[in-house]
C-alpha cells in the first residue's frame, strides 16, 4: 500500500459524497473505488440510508411511495437516524478500524439538508441526533457534487424512468432549499468539504474529484 496522510481517528480513510437529486454520485463512487483500488487500498463502499440488511429494510419504509399513511416529518428524521446508528456500528466503523477506504453514498449531512433545512426541522435537533447516531464519527472528506435543480431532477427522472421514489418525488422549492443547504453546509466547514459541479461531463467531474482526493490525502 502506497504511503498515505491518515487523518482519520478511527485508522481508514472515510469520504462521503453528498448533492441533490441526480447529481451523478454512484457513477464517480464506483469509480474512486477503482482507482484506490489499482493503487493498493482496500476500499469499501456503501450508502445512505442503508448498507446494511437492517438498514437497507429501514431504507425501503423511507422511499416506499404511495403509503396509505402519511410519514410524519419527525419520523422520517428518527428512522433515517436508526438506519444510520446501524450503519456506523456495523458497517463504518469496523471497516475504519481494519485500515480501510470507507466510501459513503450520503451521510449526516444529508439529514441536515433534507430533514433540517428543506423539512424545516428544528436544526438543533438535528445536528444532536446527528451527533447521537454516529457516536461522533465525521468525514475526512465530504465531497458535495453540485447541479442545477431543473438538471438534477431531469437526470433523475430519465434514471427512474419516471418513476421516482418518495424522497424523490417533492417539490422543486425543496429541492433548492437542499442545494443551499449544502452549499451553506460547506461554506461553513471549508475544511472538510469539497464542492464539485457535475454539470460537465462525467470524465471532467471524475477528474476533477481526483484532484480532491489526491490533493487532501497526499496521494
Ligand atoms: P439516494 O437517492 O441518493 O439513494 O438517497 C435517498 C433519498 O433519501 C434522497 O432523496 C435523499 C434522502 N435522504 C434524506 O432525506 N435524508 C438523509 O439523511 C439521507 C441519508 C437521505
Amino acid at each position: 500500500m502506497e504511503q498515505y496522510l491518515k487523518p482519520s481517528m478511527e485508522g481508514g480513510i472515510f469520504i462521503t459524497f453528498e448533492g441533490g437529486e441526480g447529481c451523478g454520485k454512484s457513477s464517480h463512487i464506483k469509480a474512486l473505488k477503482e482507482w484506490f483500488e489499482s493503487r493498493g487500498f482496500s476500499c469499501v463502499i456503501t450508502r445512505e440510508p442503508g448498507g446494511t440488511p437492517l438498514a437497507e429494510k429501514i431504507r425501503a419504509l423511507l422511499l416506499e411511495r404511495g403509503s396509505d399513511e402519511p410519514m410524519c416529518a419527525l419520523t422520517e428524521l428518527l428512522l433515517f437516524e436508526a438506519a444510520r446508528a446501524q450503519h456506523v456500528e456495523a458497517l463504518i466503523r469496523p471497516a475504519l478500524k481494519a485500515g480501510k477506504v470507507v466510501i459513503s453514498d450520503r451521510f449526516y449531512d444529508s439529514t441536515t439538508a433534507y430533514q433540517g433545512a428543506a423539512r424545516a426541522l428544528d436544526p438543533k435537533t438535528v445536528a444532536l441526533l446527528n451527533k447521537v447516531a454516529t457516536s461522533s464519527l465525521s468525514p475526512d472528506l465530504t465531497i458535495i457534487l453540485d447541479l442545477p435543480v431543473a438538471e438534477g431532477l431531469a437526470r433523475a427522472n430519465l434514471r427512474d424512468e419516471g418513476a421516482a421514489d418518495r424522497m424523490g418525488s417533492q417539490s422543486t422549492d425543496f429541492y433548492e432549499a437542499v442545494r443551499k443547504a449544502f452549499l451553506d453546509l460547506a461554506k461553513a466547514e471549508p475544511e472538510r468539504f469539497r464542492v464539485v459541479s457535475s454539470a460537465g461531463s462525467k470524465e471532467e467531474t471524475f477528474n476533477e474529484i481526483l484532484g480532491v482526493v489526491r490533493g487532501k490525502f497526499g496521494i
